[in-house]
């Protein structure tokens, strides 16, 4: 498998397990028997609300002697309302309480959103702060002093365009060293991914097979299906592999990573056997055609009538 190179040598596993969806009484299994098959790499969030049963399954896979600390690569992320310098700390010491870990190797800031502190979720545009009273710059200062005091590796963002990377990057005293945002042929985004690559962040794909599985509230109407797709599925075929195993090993060939979600033992196999699809130039030419801008976390979901956030400014400001 294809490995990521942070500044500092340290390596990551291409291919990573989501946990975005897993509900607490299966992702526990989940973890513990990605972890069995090889996946060294779990990317983890306060918000997904799992990190208590993940947490579990990391010290039992320790006890049991499966996976050592060192081996592993546990990313995070925090969440809307911790943007607050002061707050930074105490949001990733609970990320890591719950995890069971003295430190992370990446912790990410979720999105380009504030909300006011103590507002985990609002319906309403009081909940949220305009981005200049929260400015990024002020929060990254507190992820900065989060690599200071030992408590992470390595610090990066979600959901980042190029003008709201280039503005952090211009502040900061560590650069950010990952951009996490959606990305599969629908969405190829090239002209971030070699921005990123180019200035040294690396870059990994979120809801790589479409998220399926989210709430019927954060789905479009006509939603396309990419298990569907007449050339995926054309090359799937030709290699004899699911489409969602190539939807991964394309995200893996063009050197990002990439983080499929499963709670199933038959589908975690499957995701990690991806690396090993001999994808020909003519296959990647195929499926780098299919790219239509389309997203399906569209964004949409931070609007609130009178609010501050909208998915043109998040996508595009
Ligand atoms: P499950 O967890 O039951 O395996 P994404 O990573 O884009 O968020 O997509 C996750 C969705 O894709 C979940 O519904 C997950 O179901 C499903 N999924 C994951 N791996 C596969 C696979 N190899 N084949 C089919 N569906 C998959």
């Amino acid at each position: 498998m294809n490995q990521l190179t942070f500044h500092n040598g340290d390596k990551l596993d291409a291919i990573g397990l989501g946990t975005w969806k897993s509900e607490p009484g299966e992702v526990y299994e989940a973890v513990r028997e990605a972890i069995r098959i090889g996946y060294r790499h779990i990317d983890c969030a306060w918000i997904y609300q799992n990190e208590a049963e993940i947490g579990t399954a990391f010290a039992d896979s320790f006890a049991a002697g499966e996976v050592t600390r060192e081996e592993l690569w546990v990313t995070s992320k925090l969440w809307n309302s911790f943007h607050a310098p002061e707050d930074v700390a105490p949001a990733l010491q609970e990320t890591l309480t719950n995890l069971q870990l003295d430190y992370l190797d990446l912790y990410l800031i979720h999105w380009p959103i504030a909300h006011k502190p103590g507002v985990t979720f609002s319906e309403t545009a009081d909940g949220f702060l305009p981005i200049d009273e929260m400015p990024i710059e002020a929060t990254w200062k507190a992820m900065e002093a989060c690599v200071d005091q030992g408590l992470v590796k390595h610090i990066g963002v979600s959901n980042f365009n190029i003008p709201k990377l280039k503005k952090l990057m211009a502040s900061a005293r560590i650069q950010p060293e990952m951009n996490q945002v959606e990305s599969h042929p629908l969405l190829a985004q090239n002209e971030l991914l070699s921005f990123c690559l180019s200035n040294g962040i690396q870059y990994t794909a979120y809801s790589p097979l479409g998220s399926r599985d989210r709430a019927a509230g954060m789905k479009g109407a006509d939603e396309p299906d990419m298990f569907e797709n007449e050339v995926i599925k054309s090359v799937a075929d030709k290699h004899g592999v699911h489409p969602a195993q190539i939807l991964i090993k394309w995200a893996e060939a063009r050197g990002t990573s990439v983080i499929p979600k499963s709670v199933n033992p038959k589908r975690l196999k499957q995701n990690l056997e991806a690396a090993n699809i001999p994808l020909s130039d003519e296959d990647m030419d195929a499926m780098n055609g299919v790219d239509k801008g389309y997203r399906f976390l569209n964004g949409i979901f931070w609007e609130r009538p009178g609010g501050f956030y909208t998915a043109d400014s998040l996508w595009n400001d």
